[in-house]
């Protein structure tokens, strides 16, 4: 048993934070990273306008957009334990990325804002962290301003999502009239102080529950009456059902204010689990310490535009590992060698001499890895892959200069690859004419732009009239080719898909003729 290993691995806390745009994300991970010693100063992960900050805006579209794309990792020591943020891409048009880095944590923390409660992105991303059994912690962000009564909220979250929330902390005085928390479990109350925009850590003072009856007066009796009320449905913190992703520990606060923020640190480092051991495709899980394994979630070719390199980004799954070892890649037997490893972190990198499960390592010239690919040390293993995502939206794409058909189809190749698009062909008609899939209108903004300043092919993108996919086979395929508005296509692997123009077409069909196979296509 190697325990230099195993407590390193205990120490590790891997997480994303999931969120609506505009819910307060950003200003959370600064301030995380503020509580932690990271930055002395919040302001330094996003900076808006003229003055954004340089380092998560490495790419031109980014800057154009001011967006970030790329997700990156944060990582971070705090109470004694190594945490890792891993950065899902903020913004409105969310990608196949955002989705795939929830294949890379262990749990996630949803941040929703008070006055809007669960918004349709947190609801895309959250069926994600359902599929994989992701543990949740909530954190009511916004509370110094006006929102929603916090029962109703609580309210919401279990009928919208079917989530069972425990309240940790519970708020005094509504979000009109905010005055601070009750910490259920310790018994405190910790009293809110209005600072000014606070970029440094704001102070939290703590009161015993008499004291802050005799402080609070009638708003404390209502906090207190409201956490009886939950104390009568049990809705206590319950680390089973957390675990299992069915109950989520609820934190309220203001992210901006710094209020509630370390109480949600803390929080991640007492419940979110350490890097479990991770099931092979048979469903064996490989134990912490053996040999290193690591899988691939994400890979991203030409960050840096003047080395052409091609990174990919590897999420530890067992043992030590060294900068310098030679791994295998279990799909092509062939072997790796991690010369060149580092941290990404926007446009600057350092390199990284050793890791340990739940880190992430960006893995540079990686020409030979493809997402979802494992690698290993010694003992082989193969993880399963990164589940696919059903796509949303589909354009039709060809290359716009019939001579550069060559740098086309090779970008049309890396792009794919990299999983920027899913690309589907008509094999009658090759790559002249092919229907790209996508979740977020931003992939093909991507795919477009990338095409053209990396592969010097530029693409005509022209909108496809289809609504809806499904899995499909060879048999269904004959009848559905029978019937108008509907078009069978291949995926990369090989596999049938039909488009439908007409969404109730397809939802007639299904009534119609369920022999059909029209399998949908949610989280692989
Ligand atoms: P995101 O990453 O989830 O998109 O959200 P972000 O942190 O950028 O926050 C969105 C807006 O909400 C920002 O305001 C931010 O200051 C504000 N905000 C975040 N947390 C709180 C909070 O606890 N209380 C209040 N009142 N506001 C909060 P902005 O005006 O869009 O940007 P900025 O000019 O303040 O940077």
């Amino acid at each position: 048993m190697n325990s230099s290993v195993t407590a390193q691995a205990e120490r590790r806390r891997t997480f994303a934070i999931i969120s609506h745009p505009d819910a307060g994300k950003t200003t959370l991970t600064e301030k995380f990273l503020l509580y932690a010693g990271a930055v002395v100063e919040a302001g330094s992960v996003k900076a808006k306008g003229q003055n954004r900050s340089a380092t998560s805006d490495w790419m031109e579209l980014e800057q154009k957009r001011g967006i970030s794309i790329t997700s990156a990792v944060m990582q971070f020591d705090y109470r004694g334990h190594t945490i890792n943020l891993l950065d899902t891409p903020g913004h409105r048009d969310f990608s196949e990325d955002t989705y795939r880095v929830l294949a890379a944590v262990d749990a996630v923390v949803m941040v929703l804002d008070s006055a809007k409660g669960i918004e349709p992105q947190t609801l895309k991303l959250f069926e994600v962290c359902r599929a994989r059994r992701l543990p949740v912690l909530t954190f009511l962000n916004k509370f110094d301003r006006p929102g929603l009564d916090p029962l109703e909220l609580l309210d919401e979250i279990e009928s919208k999502i079917n989530l069972r929330p425990t309240p940790v902390t519970w708020p005094v005085g509504d979000a009109n009239d905010f005055h601070g928390v009750i910490d259920r479990r310790r018994k405190k109350f910790i009293r809110f102080t209005r600072v000014a925009r606070g970029s440094t850590i704001a102070p939290e003072e703590e009161l015993s529950f008499e004291q802050a009856a005799a402080d609070e007066g009638i708003l404390w009796q209502r906090a207190i009456d409201g956490c009886g009320l939950l104390d009568a449905v049990g809705a206590d913190l319950d680390m089973q059902s957390f675990l299992a992703g069915e109950s989520t520990p609820l934190f309220v606060g203001s992210a901006l204010t710094d209020f509630g923020v370390r109480a949600l640190l803390d929080a991640v480092v007492d419940l979110v689990p350490p890097p479990p051991p991770r099931p092979d495709i048979a469903g064996v899980r490989r134990p912490i310490d053996a040999p290193c394994s690591a899988f691939v979630f994400k890979v991203q070719a030409n960050m840096d535009r003047s080395h052409r390199d091609r990174i990919a980004f590897v999420r530890i799954c067992s043992g030590k590992f060294e900068r310098g070892m030679t791994m295998t890649v279990s799909r092509t037997g062939k072997p790796f060698a991690t010369k060149y490893a580092s941290t990404v972190f926007g446009a600057e990198r350092s390199t990284v001499d050793e890791a340990y499960p739940g880190d992430v390592v960006g893995l540079v010239n990686a020409n030979g890895l493809q997402l979802g690919d494992t690698l290993y040390d010694d003992v082989p293993v193969t993880f399963p892959g990164i589940p696919r995502f059903a796509p949303e939206l589909f354009t039709n794409a060809r290359p716009k200069d019939t001579n550069r058909v060559k740098q086309f189809r090779r970008g049309i190749e890396v792009l794919e690859e990299e999983g920027v698009v899913q690309v589907l062909r008509d094999p009658a008609m090759g790559d002249a004419a092919l229907v790209l899939a996508a979740v977020g209108q931003l992939q093909f903004e991507v795919f477009a732009y990338r095409l053209d300043s990396e592969f010097n092919a530029p693409v005509e993108l022209t909108g496809s009239p289809y609504q809806a996919i499904r899995g499909t086979d060879e048999a269904s395929a004959d009848r559905l080719r029978e019937i108008g508005g509907i078009r069978i296509l291949c995926r990369a692997d090989g596999s049938l898909v039909a488009l439908f123009e007409n969404i109730y077409r397809l939802q007639r069909l299904l009534n119609d003729e369920p022999k059909l196979t029209l399998n949908s296509l949610s989280v692989e």
